[in-house]
């Protein structure tokens, strides 16, 4: 990715392009967020929809995006206006840019007690996440650390320094994950919480499960806002958009199952309840390694390696506001990288006051329950990290299957990927019809009108 110059640049491998791609996919989203979710949702059921969703409906979609970006090589607003020159399918791109301004500032946050949490754990002390989230200076100050750290990569250029490093952290995390899940399924009642995750009770599903899910769907694999364009728009026309996909959505959903095989069963061995929203992985995870012979060596190293996953998709999401800004705006890439991310941080201090420091932004009461958290952070996460995905992900299907053209796009994937030739046909079908009608009726479903 380019990041020395001006001029739009090109991963150096395919190896770097699966890799930045996955880096951003997997994050925060696969090990803070889908279990809590998963928690609220009812376990299991919201597991089934989930994995439905990320490969009928997510993997087919992310096709799109990347065909559209490699495609005519811009961030989301110029490539619909390369498609479709002046019309109102620019708003698409528009809204595509400021979901990902949206996204950051509250992820960004919760990248700030990540980091944070390393120096907790080396200090050995598990206990006070709820004193340690409202405390203001310190969650504004972490989240500024973040942010700082988000600039200085994408400011400097991504190809160095984070392929390289994603290639040695992210199989580490990996391993780790796979210890914990050992360890954590030795517990004393762990199995109860094995069976809220693994055993459908298609009774627990609600109205709002299908939202959530297919939200999360998009969420974890960074779809929805034309990231996949924007990166779809470095990688050369001679790599395989199919397999590279598959790679990043099998890793992803990996990575937060691995997460919900940890969470659950120490829950239930600690005889928690799953649905206590966004704080579940922080309260849960230093109890376990509180539990575990040198668990405080093992949970710093645990918040560093999620330190490096978060940063990974931090990097992403503030990439495509300023790839849209030097693309479009013709801005100075090192300029524009700083404001938008001092424009991102001032948005997101809301956020970072909702869980107990201010009274307001912790008892905040625009959505309706079933939907939403009652705090400003889970008001940010549910507009930007579900609805507006979803509403994105429907008009960029809408957009590539009929206005672009199903034949068009399909041509596209098909490059490098001679294999896809089999598949256009249903691939044709999922793209204009079957995925926007499913995510059209769930978004309906959301004025409650299937109850
Ligand atoms: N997918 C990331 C995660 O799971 C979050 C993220 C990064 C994202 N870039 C994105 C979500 C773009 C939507 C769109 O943590």
């Amino acid at each position: 990715m380019t990041g020395a110059s001006d001029d739009r640049g090109q991963w150096s491998s395919k190896v770097g392009f699966i890799l930045a791609a996955s880096g951003s996919a997997i994050g925060l989203g696969n090990i803070w967020r889908f279990p809590y979710v998963a928690g609220e949702n009812g376990g299991a059921v919201f597991v089934v929809l989930y994995l439905i969703f990320v490969f009928l409906i997510g993997l087919p979609y992310m096709f799109a995006e990347l065909a559209l970006g490699r495609s005519v090589q811009k961030n989301p607003v110029g490539a619909i206006n390369a498609i479709k020159p002046n019309s109102a399918w620019k708003l698409v791109g528009y809204l595509g840019v400021f979901t990902g301004v949206g996204i950051l500032s509250f992820y960004g946050v919760v990248a700030g007690w990540t980091f944070g949490y390393i120096f907790k754990m080396i200090a050995g002390n598990v206990s006070g996440f709820g004193e340690y989230i409202a405390n203001p200076w310190l969650v504004i100050f972490l989240f500024a650390v973040f942010m700082l750290l988000t600039t200085l990569i994408v400011y400097g250029g991504v190809e160095g320094g984070i392929e390289r490093w994603s290639k040695i952290l992210m199989p580490m995390l990996f391993v780790l994950l796979v210890g914990l899940i050992i360890y954590a399924n030795t517990l004393e009642g762990a199995s109860k919480g094995l069976a809220f995750y693994l055993k459908p009770d298609f009774s627990k599903i609600s109205g709002s499960t299908a939202i959530s899910a297919l939200g999360q769907a998009f969420f974890s694999l960074s779809l929805g806002m034309g990231l996949m364009i924007t990166y779809g728009s470095y990688v050369s026309k001679k790599e395989n958009l199919v397999t590279s996909a598959v790679y990043i959505a099998v890793f992803d959903t990996l990575i937060a199952f691995f997460a919900g095989l940890i969470i659950f069963p120490t829950l239930f061995a600690m005889g928690k309840s799953p649905d206590q929203g966004p704080t579940l992985v922080f309260v849960v995870l230093p109890e376990l390694f509180a539990k575990m012979p040198g668990g405080f060596f093992v949970g710093a190293l645990f918040f560093i390696l999620l330190s490096v996953a978060a940063l990974t998709s931090t990097i992403s999401l503030l990439e495509v506001p300023v790839a849209f800004m030097v693309d479009e705006r013709k801005s100075k890439r090192k300029k524009i990288v700083w404001a938008v991310a001092g424009f991102t941080f001032l948005i997101g201090i809301p956020s970072a006051l909702s869980q107990g420091a201010s009274d307001f932004f912790s008892n905040f009461h625009l959505l309706p329950e079933r939907l939403s958290g009652q705090d400003f952070l889970s008001h940010m996460s549910f507009v930007f990290g579900d609805f507006s995905l979803a509403f994105g992900a429907l008009m960029l299907s809408i957009f590539v299957g009929w206005v672009w053209g199903a034949k068009n796009a399909s041509d596209e994937i098909q490059e490098g990927a001679p294999g896809f030739a089999k598949s256009r046909k249903i691939w044709g079908f999922l793209i204009r019809w079957f995925i926007p009608i499913v995510v059209f009726l769930i978004l309906l479903n959301l004025f409650g009108v299937f109850g």
